[in-house]
């Protein structure tokens, strides 16, 4: 009897898998293909045992999901990161060193969001869609799209912006490029995954209306309008419950309010316990033998195996929960590559590294230029370049967002590459990352770890190479023009991963003071040489008040990727003219922050977000505080002129209509940023919020007509007693600007 039923289920499921065959398309340029129906995946789902479907919905090595050879159901192949396709770990946890891995090392999250170009989410996603294809994998873990609220966050760098509405807009364009090459995103982390200190454990204590209006939109974002495939959860809790199985955030809002019909991915390690995890939507347990013996995991004993069987034979938990997972689970993988032929993916081509290109070249910032730059190379005989950065790679630190580049050209090697022999260059470290043990050899013990790190970053913070830094100032008095290249280094010579180290996963910044005694440096380069350029890198700012009034020019570049030196060259001698613009506002110390001076950061076992709604320019613009570079800011080589407001209100809509004009003498582009004001708030609210941009290129003299649509939602508030959004009547202000604090044109409309 059982070998005929057998057969029979066998037989059914060959119907049922040639059914899903001749559903299977050759995606026509990766679109995505035919949703499989409901009945189908039951039925698959229908054949499977219990052991079966538990194996779905946890890992079965350190980068895949289970899946069911007897039915012919593929493991779920997963691998990092967001801003290229991490190298090969085969099965275990440890880099593989021979495996054909290189790949193309896009700029990071924060440098994209700098763009502020709406296409360029899109396009940097198709590359990645297509490199991951390549490799064989069906699920990207990215993007990053955390909201900055510390500028002390170890990982601000793999993240987009301070702002929901930018943070959208971007992934959203991110996910659809990604997903059209038949790659599911996993957008990361939700919620409320804005430090790493503590990461594992630490409890957000956070309102619902911060959820709604702050932590939540980019989410929404990628899952209505992106279509996320997946959803990756974060480590810690909210308000008391892990977020990888909440039940307000998974069953109420992603999975009920947003209607996601998606995959939520635990993060490595990121499930706690079994029954929630049955209950409250974690579908795929990924990572936990990471806290056991990295070469020999017990798969078993995940918490959604053995123990979870032990819950379902029990009667204490229905299989209905599994049946759940299992469901969304083969709903991805026919999505996929998994199981639908996506066609051949493209890794290490000229397109997508003019592309890394590109976005550096529009994601780099000018913030200032006291008639220093762009350089003319006709005029210049001796360039000093000088500061570690601009010799340092960095595509394989940062922590799980790590990429083996095919190639990674330095700024130093990028300047070199543009001028060429016409003109001299001598480069000097100027200061070097190290670390000197002797410097805590009083320090023992592993209680004061915390202490050990305190001491080191002070004595980073002002310890330099005096021998490094006086060649260097040396050298930049001979020069006609120099340029240093700093910032932090992503990572720590001499450290274990994820122990002191700057601008990486794992652990967040103590303070934002300029390491290695680069402050010293570049004041004493200033004092000698009066022309100047200052290049940061980094995945947040520095503190500047030191060293910034003496300087004349100064480019923020993030970490621009593996053709980033040849974009800050460009920007540098004036062959490309700079527009990105600061997702993040630039103040001058972590202090002066709301997540520091009003709430906690980074908090003791819990961290309580007392600055509520007023995260970055929502607390500086509204109480009036000192920034050094606001929200939205950019210089550029020309000028633009905004022009003609002219606000139409139809169909609950609102269409602001303006005109910009490059009143300069070169090409260039600005983004146009539309924030809305409600003049009389029942309750307090932002005094404005961005609510569209639209980047627009013009040669000189030329002119544009910008056409920007905001909807009922761009005027809501979500009401912290009512609990929901609501559309107040009233009159709002339309303020169209180039920076949260530059606002060129006002209007009135009313609801
Ligand atoms: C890490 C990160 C996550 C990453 C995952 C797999 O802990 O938090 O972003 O995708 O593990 O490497």
């Amino acid at each position: 009897m059982q070998y005929r039923l057998f057969l029979l289920a066998v037989f059914a499921f060959n119907v049922l898998f040639i059914s899903c065959q001749s559903g299977r398309e050759q995606a026509n340029g990766g679109k995505t293909p035919a949703e499989v129906s409901e009945e189908k995946l039951d039925s698959l789902m229908n054949l499977m045992t219990l052991d079966e479907k538990l194996n779905l919905i946890h890992a079965s090595s350190s980068f895949t999901s289970g899946g069911v050879p007897r039915l012919g159901i593929p493991e779920l192949v997963f691998s990092d990161g967001p801003h290229g396709v991490r190298h090969e770990h085969g099965r275990g946890w440890y880099a593989l060193e021979d495996a054909d891995d290189k790949a193309t090392y896009l700029p990071v999250g924060i440098c994209l969001a700098s763009t502020w170009n709406k296409d360029m989410g899109y396009i940097y996603g198709e590359v990645l869609g297509n490199e991951a294809k390549e490799r064989n994998k069906n699920v990207l873990l990215g993007p990053g799209i955390n909201i900055i609220r510390s500028p002390l966050n170890g990982r601000n760098f793999e993240y987009l912006s301070e702002d929901p509405y930018l943070t959208g807009i971007m992934a959203a364009g991110y996910v659809k490029g990604l997903q059209d090459q038949g790659v599911a995103a996993c957008p990361k982390h939700y919620a409320a995954n804005n430090q790493e200190t503590d990461r594992h454990n630490i409890d957000v204590i956070v309102s619902k209306r911060a959820l709604h209006e702050i932590y939540f939109p980019a989410f929404r974002a990628v899952v209505q309008d992106g279509g996320a495939w997946s959803i990756m959860g974060a480590y810690n809790k909210i308000n008391g419950q892990y977020t990888t199985h909440h039940e307000y955030l998974n069953n109420v809002v992603l999975k009920g309010e947003w209607g996601f019909d998606g995959v939520v991915v635990s993060d490595w390690a990121s499930v706690k316990n079994t029954r929630e995890a049955l209950l409250y939507g974690t579908d795929i347990e990924m990572g936990t033998e990471l806290l056991r013996d990295f070469n020999n995991p017990e798969y078993d004993e995940f918490y959604l195996a053995r123990p979870a069987k032990e819950m379902i034979e029990n009667g204490e938990i229905d299989e209905s929960f599994v049946d759940e997972k299992v469901r969304r689970i083969l709903r991805l993988m026919h999505r996929t590559t998994a199981m639908t032929d996506h066609g051949p993916g493209k890794r290490n081509v000229p397109e997508h590294q003019q592309i890394a290109l590109e976005v550096a070249r529009e994601g780099i910032v000018l913030l200032k230029n006291d008639d220093l730059l762009p350089f003319d190379k006709s005029e210049i005989k001796t360039i000093a370049v000088i500061g570690h950065n601009a010799t340092r790679h960095f595509a394989e630190r940062g922590g799980s967002s790590q990429v083996r580049s095919l190639y990674e050209i330095t700024p130093l090697e990028g300047i070199q590459n543009l001028v060429g022999d016409d003109v001299e260059i001598i480069y000097a470290e100027g200061y070097e990352p190290y670390y000197d043990e002797s410097l805590f050899a009083d320090i023992t013990g592993d209680a004061a770890s915390q202490s050990r790190e305190n001491r080191r970053d002070v004595e980073l913070a002002r310890t330099a190479n005096k021998k490094l830094m006086q060649e260097a100032v040396d050298l930049a008095s001979k020069a006609d023009a120099v340029i240093f290249v700093g910032g932090w280094i992503h990572g720590h010579d001499g450290m274990p991963w994820g122990e002191g180290t700057y601008d990486a996963e794992a652990r967040d910044k103590l303070n934002l003071k300029l390491i290695f005694g680069q402050e010293e440096l570049i004041r004493q380069i200033n004092s000698v040489n009066d022309r100047t350029a200052i290049v940061l890198m980094g995945g947040s700012n520095v503190e500047m008040s030191n060293w910034l009034p003496d300087s004349r020019a100064y480019l923020h570049a993030w970490y621009p990727g593996m053709e980033g030196g040849q974009a800050i060259a460009e920007i540098l001698f004036g062959e490309v003219n700079p527009s990105g613009k600061l997702p993040m506002t630039f103040a001058n110390s972590h202090e002066e922050y709301p997540s520091h001076s009003v709430g906690e950061f980074p908090g003791y076992k819990t961290v309580k977000y007392t600055e509520d709604i007023y995260v970055g320019y929502r607390y500086f613009d509204t109480r009036n505080k000192e920034v050094v570079f606001p929200f939205g800011f950019g210089l550029s080589y020309t000028t633009f002129a905004f022009s003609d407001l002219k606000l139409t209100k139809k169909d609950n809509k609102v269409v602001v209509e303006c005109t910009v004009t490059n009143t300069g003498d070169r090409e260039g582009a600005e983004v146009v940023q539309v924030y809305v004001h409600p003049k009389q708030p029942s309750v307090d609210r932002p005094v404005r919020e961005l609510k569209g941009f639209e980047k627009v290129y013009l040669d000189p003299g030329a002119s544009a007509r910008l056409n920007i649509e905001l909807d009922e939602s761009a005027f809501k508030f979500y009401h912290p007693d009512e609990l929901k959004w609501l559309l107040e009547s009233g009159s709002y202000e339309i303020q169209v600007g180039n920076s949260s604090r530059d606002i060129k044109l006002t209007g009135n409309v009313d609801w």
